[in-house]
């Protein structure tokens, strides 16, 4: 069993990449599983196969013990954690290959937290993959690509698994600041010349892009459909080396 969790700020578009990777693999005829981990969530744009606001709301958990928004998602993510043995079996259960795996909407309460990394590792087989999903329009900015590089590697380190960087909403991207961005990757000097930033901030960003902290990313768009297909094809490499995952 293969899993996929998606991870990333607010709104970059998880749950939108779930329903268009899960879609576009249902029509190459593949079979996959949804998984729902937000317990906030009001509207999906897919039918998960297991939804955790079946067991958890955090609505409820608002109302019930008189909590804020924020304090109501920690406390239903730390309630998960005592419903992923039995998550972990419904998924045995109904057997997809894989499973693609959505994650609560404010990525710091479930990324920077004891229990979203427990949950992680509960759900994950030896096959498991994090796809760092960031918003091409934050990302666009030297100052957001940068903060999404390391918003990206705090997650892998936080999190100790593969991972993929998407630059979800690339249809809002002119070719300019794609080049932009794959420059930055390429040679972060050329960020690094162009980033406003005190010297002593300027040289920790340096030392992260030197020791390979800024990943290239793969351009997609969940709305038009643009690079599912190749992010099929990095999931496809990490978890068979090529092979279709079935
Ligand atoms: P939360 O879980 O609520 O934080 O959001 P999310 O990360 O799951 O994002 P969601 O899929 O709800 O998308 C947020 C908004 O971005 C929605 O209005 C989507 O229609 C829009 N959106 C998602 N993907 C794309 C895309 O590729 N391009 C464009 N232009 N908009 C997108």
């Amino acid at each position: 069993m293969y899993t996929v969790f998606f991870v990333g700020t607010a709104g970059s578009g998880k749950s939108t990449l779930v329903s268009t990777l899960s879609t576009w693999m249902e029509d190459q005829g593949f079979d996959v599983g949804i998984v729902n981990l937000d317990p906030a969530v009001e509207y999906l744009p897919y039918v998960p196969d297991i939804d955790i606001r079946d067991r958890i709301s955090a609505r409820k958990i608002m109302k019930q013990f008189k909590l804020g928004p924020n304090a109501s998602i920690i406390a239903a993510v730390d309630m998960i954690v005592t419903e992923a043995e039995r998550i972990k079996e419904e998924m045995e259960i109904i057997g997809a290959p894989i499973y693609l795996i959505d994650t609560p909407g404010q990525m710091e309460l479930f990324a920077f937290r004891q229990s979203g990394a427990y949950l992680v590792q509960k759900l994950s087989d030896v096959h498991t993959l994090v796809v760092y999903v960031a918003d091409a329009v934050y990302a666009q900015s030297v100052d957001g690509f940068a903060v999404t590089m390391l918003l990206a590697l705090s997650t892998r380190i936080r999190f100790k698994k593969p991972q993929i960087l998407v630059i979800n909403k690339s249809d809002l991207l002119s070719e300019d600041v794609r080049i932009n961005i794959l420059n930055w990757v390429e040679d972060p000097t050329t960020l690094l010349e162009s980033i406003d930033l005190p010297p002593y901030e300027k040289e920790i960003l340096r030392s992260v892009a030197n020791m390979g902290g800024f990943i290239e990313p793969l351009f997609v768009s969940a709305k038009t459909s643009e690079g599912i297909d190749k992010l099929y094809y990095q999931l496809q490499l990490h978890y068979t080396g090529g092979e279709d995952v079935q």
